[in-house]
């Protein structure tokens, strides 16, 4: 990965976290982005000289393309782009309201939508054969209840990385997803809670469930779905595109 530069989304806390410091670790340059700008700097931080960090609100194009060029301009054109930044929120589908689903379509399907554009782009540009990892969901597969817009918009990652994939393959460009399945994050301990509350139950009690659904039998860690990120990007799956990977311990298997 020394030859790499990737950018991430979403990159100051969990799988983007992990994934920031995993292409570190390869000796990649890494552009960490985030919305939250201090968490960013702090990841970059622990990777050390060769990251940067950019603060970056996925929904807001003109700053997406602008971060791309500034992180072009301090470590080299862009080679990898792993667009991971997303949101949720639990209710049922029959409170849900339209700033539910506009929260989440905005950040998990748009932001997906203007990041990837920005990395076609780029590599264009640049005639880079770069590659683009998003990230879907195991909820991208199949529906999760008290999740319906979050699944939607999920789903809605899968379909736009086949397609997108289908359009730039003779550019030489790669796309593919990874759908990670109950990972340890913050969005877990959150969402945690609120199914509890939902449920009339405790986060523990929410949390073992996760686990007794798991056949690998323990929650997955962001370092779980890094590693496979990694891999996608690397010249060891140049033949792979178009794919959503679950990578879920063994909760869904097809
Ligand atoms: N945790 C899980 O169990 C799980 C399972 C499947 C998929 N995912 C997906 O993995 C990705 C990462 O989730 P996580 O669990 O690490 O979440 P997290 O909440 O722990 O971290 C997400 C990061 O995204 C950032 N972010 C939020 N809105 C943003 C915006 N508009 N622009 C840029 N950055 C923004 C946050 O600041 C945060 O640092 C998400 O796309 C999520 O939907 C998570």
């Amino acid at each position: 990965m020394k030859t790499e530069t990737v950018l991430i989304t979403g990159a100051a806390n969990g799988i983007g976290r992990a994934t920031a410091l995993a292409f570190g670790r390869e000796g990649a340059q890494v552009a960490v982005t985030d919305k939250d700008e201090q968490g960013a700097a702090a990841v970059a931080a622990e990777i050390g000289p060769r990251a940067r960090a950019f603060g970056l609100d996925v929904t807001d194009a003109a700053a997406v393309a602008r971060v791309f060029d500034e992180a072009a301009a301090a470590l080299g054109p862009i080679t990898v782009v792993h667009a991971n930044a997303g949101v949720s929120s639990m209710k049922r589908a029959v409170d849900l309201t339209e700033a539910d689903w506009d929260f989440n379509f905005s950040i998990n399907a748009k932001g997906v939508f203007l990041t990837n554009q920005a990395a076609v782009r780029h590599f264009l540009a640049h005639g880079t054969k770069g590659v683009i990892v998003n990230t879907a969901s195991l909820a991208a597969k199949v529906g999760a209840p008290l999740l319906t817009h979050y699944s939607a918009s999920k789903f809605a990652v899968i379909g736009w990385t086949q397609a997108l994939a289908r359009e730039v393959a003779a550019d030489g460009i790669r796309v593919n997803a990874v759908c990670p399945g109950f990972v340890k994050t913050p969005m877990q301990d959150r969402e945690a809670a609120w199914e509890a509350e939902l449920l009339g139950t405790t986060p523990e009690a929410v949390l073992q469930s996760y686990i007794d659904q798991t056949p690998l039998g323990r929650l997955e860690t962001p370092e779980d779905v890094a590693d496979v990120v990694v891999f996608l990007a690397s010249d060891a799956a140049r033949f792979m595109t178009g794919q959503g990977i679950n990578v879920t311990g063994g909760v869904y298997m097809t």
